[in-house]
């Protein structure tokens, strides 16, 4: 089903006759359909509607030090008719475009430094348009960017807006390195780097949860470590330094979090496999053990669907007697879906925000 962003694009369909369009983060896969006849590239920082727009690929592996090597990370392309699809952290260096189309992003920093990408990116005299939800903030980001030039509201319609901004100063060139963080952590005694970047989770900052599953994690680690929705990679970095034996695998839906977590791991002087993966889909290797701070969504409604699955195909994914250590807010109802799944599961710690719980596979 279209998205509401989409819906709000189709009444402007028009706009994409003329030029050379570039779309970022569409939030649906069927909005490409209606562009059919025109030549347009895709880039998706997300890998779940990235695999569901070119429709075959299940997963993608890469080798952590390939990714850190390398300028613009990583680029999976898939050509579909007139359209080709990229799932990217980065637009790619030397391409340009006459139009940039942003989905707006759910964090104002992540927003402001795809701004900055795509105004990097456009050819003379080229356009930015950014579409969103009035409650995502899509205001807000137009007054932000006021330094790239005058906005105008094409449409708003479904709770949506659309704005296009012709900009009046020439981009600066995009340096991924004037965007990225590097922060020490130390948790019970050991310290370690971890390099962030807006739009991946707890930018710059340790996350209270994964403190507390990294203190309170179980230390008989050995044999293959899988983290599942690494982030930057704080988790598998940490359990690396601390135990250099494990094999290990970090797996992320976005592409932002993928090229983090391989400069984590370059940062700390290690190497790692890398998955980029919707949940466990497509994912066909077994581990010894998985360790997580799942995703959750608040907001009207909590949503804890990815974690759900999560946790009823970890099963799959594990060898026998492995392990499932999960950090999560105590008020989230994980303790009775492991135990639907497996036959032993414990709470190992918890304060008053976290439990941590540990699950072992028959
Ligand atoms: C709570 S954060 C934890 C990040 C990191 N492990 C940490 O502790 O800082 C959850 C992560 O799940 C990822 N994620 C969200 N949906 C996902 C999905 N369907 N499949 C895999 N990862 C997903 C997000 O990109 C995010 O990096």
């Amino acid at each position: 089903m279209l998205s509401a962003q989409s819906q709000l694009l189709k009444r402007n369909l028009d706009l994409f006759e003329n030029g050379k369009w570039l779309i970022i983060n569409p939030t649906d896969a069927y909005f490409s359909d209606e562009l059919i006849t025109f030549n347009i590239t895709f880039l998706y920082q997300y890998f779940d509607i990235f695999a569901e727009s070119v429709k075959v690929i299940p997963s993608c592996e890469f080798d952590s030090r390939d990714v850190s090597s390398a300028t613009n990370g990583f680029c999976i392309k898939q050509k579909v008719g007139m359209h080709h699809h990229l799932f990217s952290p980065f637009i790619p260096s030397g391409e340009t475009y006459t139009d940039i189309l942003i989905y707006l992003p759910k964090s104002k920093a992540h927003a402001v430094m795809l701004m900055a990408m795509a105004h990097a990116a456009l050819s003379e005299g080229g356009r930015l348009h950014i579409v969103g939800e009035n409650k995502g903030g899509i205001k807000s980001i137009a007054n932000a960017i006021t330094h790239i030039g005058p906005s105008q509201k094409v449409d708003s319609a479904r709770h949506c807006s659309l704005i296009t901004i012709s900009p009046s100063e020439v981009a600066q060139p995009f340096n991924i390195n004037d965007w990225l963080d590097e922060s020490t952590f130390e948790v019970a005694g050991f310290s370690w780097q971890v390099a962030s970047l807006p739009g991946v989770f707890s930018h710059g900052e340790l996350d209270e949860g994964t403190r507390l599953l990294l203190e309170k994690c179980s230390h008989r680690l050995s044999g293959s470590v899988l983290d599942f929705a690494c982030g930057a990679g704080v988790i598998g970095a940490c359990l690396l330094g601390r135990f250099p034996h494990i094999d290990l695998t970090l797996l992320d839906v976005s592409a932002l979090a993928l090229y983090c977590a391989a400069k984590t791991l370059t940062l700390n002087d290690q190497a790692a496999m890398l998955i980029a993966a919707n949940g466990l889909h497509g994912v066909s290797q077994k581990f010894k053990h998985i360790i997580t701070n799942p995703p959750f969504h608040t907001g009207v409604k909590t949503d804890y669907s990815v974690t759900r699955r999560f946790i009823a195909d970890s099963a799959h994914s594990l060898l026998p007697k492995g392990t499932v250590q999960i950090v999560a807010n105590r008020f989230l109802p994980y303790p009775g879906l492991l135990a639907e799944v497996f036959p032993s599961t414990h709470t190992v710690a918890q304060n008053n925000q976290f439990s941590v719980y540990l699950s072992v596979s028959a």
